[in-house]
């Protein structure tokens, strides 16, 4: 048999419970924090996004009572969210498709699970539920110019 030093074994140890606590964490955000690994939805031209009906000035529709689509263009110059507002009802589970027409932006929704990255070029897709009324702030969290502070908005749950 190998031996092994006490100390090595002490770190062996330590590494290995300290695997488990990482592992279990990831686990229990995952599962009950709702954290989603954004999915790539769709590629969309970055140059005609602003011409597209969807995207144009952002929409919302419903799909069914308490299910809707959100779709959200982020543009830098004017440096905004397209809508800048969105309004649905308590306990509606709300799908964003989000897209940016120029550079890297990001889309932090306060109080959710939505956080991602916005790509030119690709449509991303998360879903949250909104079960607590209130005004949920979003904000752009990646640097994307001199405007970048004004990129914000929120969601208005009544
Ligand atoms: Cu958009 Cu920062």
């Amino acid at each position: 048999m190998i031996h092994v030093n006490v100390y090595e074994k002490w770190w062996i140890g330590l590494t290995t419970l300290m695997l488990v606590v990482f592992g279990t964490a990831v686990g229990v955000s995952a599962f009950m924090g709702g954290i989603q690994v954004p999915i790539p939805e769709a590629r969309i031209d970055p140059r005609t996004v602003a011409a597209d009906p969807k995207f144009k000035d952002g929409s919302l529709q419903m799909l069914a009572p308490g299910k809707y689509v959100a779709y959200v263009r982020a543009q830098a110059s004017p440096w905004k969210f397209f809508p800048e507002k969105i309004e649905v009802p308590l306990n509606s589970t709300v799908t964003f498709y989000v897209t940016s027409g120029d550079v890297q932006h990001g889309f932090r929704i306060d109080g959710t699970n939505i956080n991602v990255m916005i790509l030119p070029g690709q449509v991303s897709k998360m879903t949250a539920k909104f079960d607590k009324a209130g005004e949920f702030p979003f904000v752009c969290h990646e640097y994307c110019g001199v405007g970048h502070q004004n990129m914000f908005g929120k969601v208005i749950v009544k």
